[in-house]
């Protein structure tokens, strides 16, 4: 997949701006602030509906403007043609492709695909669980189209069941059935990408340097030792107790998380930062190269600050692994930095004089 143009109106630091594109590899150049991640983060919003840096809409909205308007055309690799827009005024967030209004973001998650990365990115290796639930239930979702009808379903339940909980309602029972079905397939689903994760992070790893990663994830099913929807159902009842005592559904994939290990040690408490950051990148890699395979197409690579998180050797082998994989784009200060990956470069100019001034 790759995006041929995009057209920004009152979009973060853009009054205007109408950009096209070539299939392969684009830098893009500029001083601190130009507004080079703000590009990666307007492709991001039209592929995946949403922003990498705020779940703020108002955010996005240039200073003094009354709201932005994104679009951008994207043409599949067999060649189909769709036109996505997302534009947000007065707090109305609206998403079309092709001219036609999409109601929910499930309607366009897995339609358009971006992979970005970030330099914040370690922290899907030392941040909280919820990053890695997140990172598996976009992936997830991107290839199989039940995983996430299924969670969309299973928060939804859940909802219910701690809502009725919170009161002190006998009613929470009601729900355990269809949560211990859906939550039982959103698990053996979580355990089965787990491992496809780790073992497309090992072929990567040793594509790039020769020698094996050792990858392994072990999934935390937050629901311990279950191995059918009704083994599920059993633990809830066996769990009311406490549930009613905390007043919220005490186990299920909402408290699962993903354990990143390097040659048997769990990498976020043994692993040097910069092994830490490799991690993070390889992780993003095998997520691209699974989706690829899975939907038999390639997502867009949106890469932040050009990998300058990892030591020059390693960013120029990774970026060059890369740039045969699919549209890529890549910010960076100077095209001396882009690791000595070539491509077409686009100087973003710092735009002056248009922030609101305070007399
Ligand atoms: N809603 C907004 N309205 C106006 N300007 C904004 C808005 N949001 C962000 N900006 C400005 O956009 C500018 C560019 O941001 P961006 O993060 O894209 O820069 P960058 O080129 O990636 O810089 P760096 O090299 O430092 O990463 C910043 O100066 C920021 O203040
Ligand atoms: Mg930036």
């Amino acid at each position: 997949m790759t995006i041929s143009s995009l057209t920004l109106r009152g979009f973060r630091n853009y009054s205007t701006a109408d950009l096209s594109f070539e299939p392969g590899v684009t830098i893009l150049t500029g001083d601190n602030g130009s507004g080079k991640t703000n590009l990666l983060e307007a492709i991001h919003l039209l592929a995946d509906g949403r922003s990498f840096r705020t779940a703020r809409d108002e955010r996005l909205v240039k200073n003094g403007e009354p709201g932005y308007y994104v679009k951008g055309v994207f043409i599949s690799d067999n060649g189909d043609e769709r036109r996505v827009e997302v534009s947000s005024f007065d707090k109305v967030k609206r998403v079309a492709v092709d001219g036609k209004e999409v109601r929910t973001r499930r309607e366009i998650i897995g339609r358009f695909l971006a992979v970005v990365f970030l330099p914040a990115d370690v922290s899907l290796i030392d941040g909280e669980p919820s990053r890695r639930r997140d990172f598996f239930n976009m992936l997830i979702s991107n290839v199989d189209a039940a995983y996430l009808a299924a969670l969309v379903e299973y928060y939804g339940v859940l909802k219910h069941r701690n809502a009725a909980l919170k009161v002190q309602s006998p009613d929470y029972t009601v729900f355990d059935d269809r949560l211990a079905e859906l939550g039982y397939f959103i698990i053996e689903r979580a355990n089965a990408y787990a491992e496809i994760i780790a073992r497309s992070m090992n072929d990567s790893f040793t594509a790039l340097f020769g020698t094996a990663g050792g990858y392994a994830i072990r999934y935390e099913n937050g629901a311990g030792d279950i191995t059918s929807a009704d083994s599920f159902a059993a633990r809830l009842k066996a769990q009311a107790g406490r549930d009613v005592k905390m007043r919220t559904t005490s186990i299920g994939p909402q408290r699962g998380d993903f354990r990143l290990f390097a040659h048997d040690t769990e990498i976020r408490h043994f692993s040097s930062q910069g092994e830490k950051r490799l991690a993070a990148v390889i992780m993003n890699i095998a997520r691209q190269s699974v989706i690829a395979r899975e939907r038999n197409e390639r997502p867009i690579l949106l890469i932040d600050d050009a990998l300058l998180e990892l030591d020059a050797p390693r960013r120029a082998r990774v970026l060059d692994y890369m740039k045969d994989r699919g549209q890529m784009f890549i910010t960076v200060t100077d095209v001396s930095r882009a690791g000595g990956v070539s491509g077409t470069v686009i100087d973003v100019p710092v735009i002056t004089g248009l922030l609101p001034r305070i007399i």
